[in-house]
């Protein structure tokens, strides 16, 4: 069947590359296009659908908290706030948790928190942000600033200032993170953009380790890899570490948008009525269906699900590593995969779209899955034929 490709409106700033075809509903983890044609997602709106699509408590959980208050402010206390934030300290490291509306701002804000209980126990001096090497954070001033992208950074310079990237080397690291300067460290315990690069536990422990000698912070962006995508509720559990700030946002609020960022009473003490704010963080609506989809994925059976069926992927991924020449590597967890083709990965998303399968890249040369954590050993025997049919 032909590819609609819909009128392109001139009112839209065209700041992404859109694929041609008007998607217009969804079920599971199928899409469909306005010319009725089916594609097996394996972007789930880049790590927000968790849930897949049509999902039937998600659109009950919606039309319950739209009978509720949408906005009133956050001058104003509202349950479904809350609860949620009392449901993600029970359920995390965390004693505190500041709501935003996305990952860049959850990102941004955890970086004024920690500057400010910096400030607070070694005075202005200290300040800087180190991030590391392929990490992505968000496209505002100051999380494009700790964003290893030159092609994102350089046509906004002045960024802002304080931040660094740093090899993901420990003696580098160990160099860089100076007590006296030095606020915070930012990682991706996997880095999703940069290419789907699982950090090496003992790393991520000796920087756990090193930053907690120095009384550095360590904040974990677990905006993509995070609430459940690699089999765990966080991702941090992979790896025996726990981060003292972390944020959060994608699947949070079933694609209604949403940030979060979390941390301990220690650095929660240092920030004060005044000091930072936005107006939607947290309403009641969103809110209240960020507080259903958290029960979703922080559902055991759900977990276990998205553990079992990742690792049959991840073997089926290294045997078609092994028998098809254009498939360099393979690596992930849960359903968080990168593979490094030989093909430019854009030129293999566009022929996996015109035969039904829906992917992203994670660099020129990465073809990353992400598909629904909902999704069955069936649909995703489905999507990886289809894959391989791309691959050529
Ligand atoms: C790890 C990570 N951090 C931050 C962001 C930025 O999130 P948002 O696009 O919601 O601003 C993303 C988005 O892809 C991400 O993957």
């Amino acid at each position: 069947m032909a590819t609609v490709t819909a009128p392109v409106t001139d009112a839209l700033l065209p700041v992404y590359k859109r694929a041609p075809m008007e998607l217009v509903r969804g079920q599971g983890v199928i899409l469909f296009d306005a010319d009725g044609k089916e594609y097996v997602d394996f972007t789930s709106g880049i790590a927000v659908n968790a849930l897949g699509y049509g999902d039937e408590g998600l659109r009950r959980a919606i039309e319950r908290a739209a009978d509720g208050l949408i906005h009133v402010s956050n001058l104003f206390r509202t349950a479904p706030g809350e609860a949620l934030a009392e449901r993600l300290v029970e359920l995390s490291f965390a004693d505190r948790v500041f709501f935003c509306n996305s990952g860049a701002e959850a990102n941004e804000g955890a970086f004024k928190f920690v500057r400010r209980w910096a400030r607070s126990i070694g005075g202005p001096a200290r300040n800087e942000i180190v991030a590391l090497r392929g990490s992505f954070h968000g496209r505002l001033f100051a999380s494009l600033a700790a964003t290893d992208r030159p092609g994102y950074r350089a046509p906004f310079r002045p960024l802002a200032g304080g931040i660094a990237i740093a090899e993901r080397h420990l003696d580098e690291l160990a160099a860089l993170l100076n007590p006296e300067s030095v606020a915070a460290l930012i990682l991706e315990p996997i880095q999703g953009e940069g290419g789907v690069r699982v950090l090496d536990t003992d790393f991520v422990q000796a920087l756990r380790r090193m930053t907690k000698e120095r009384g550095i912070a360590l904040i974990f962006d677990e905006i993509q890899c995070g609430l459940g995508r690699t089999g765990t509720l966080f991702a941090h559990e992979q790896f025996g570490v726990r981060p003292d700030v972390m944020t959060l946002a994608k699947p949070l609020a079933g694609g209604l948008p949403m940030g979060a960022v979390l941390m301990t009473e220690e650095i929660a003490s240092a920030v004060q009525p005044g000091d930072h704010g936005t107006t939607f963080g947290g309403g009641p609506l969103v809110a209240a269906v960020a507080l259903y989809v958290l029960g979703r994925l922080a559902d055991p059976a759900l977990l276990s699900h998205v553990t079992t069926e990742g690792r049959w992927l991840g073997e089926v991924l290294q045997a078609l590593k092994t028998r098809n020449p254009k498939i360099r590597a393979a690596r992930g967890m849960g359903m968080m995969w990168g593979i490094d083709v030989s093909d430019p990965a854009a030129d293999v998303v566009a022929r996996a779209r015109s035969s039904g399968l829906l992917l992203v890249t994670a660099g020129e040369h990465t073809l990353r899955l992400l598909p629904p954590l909902i999704i069955t050993r069936e649909e995703l025997a489905r999507g990886l034929e289809l894959m391989e049919a791309a691959l050529g």
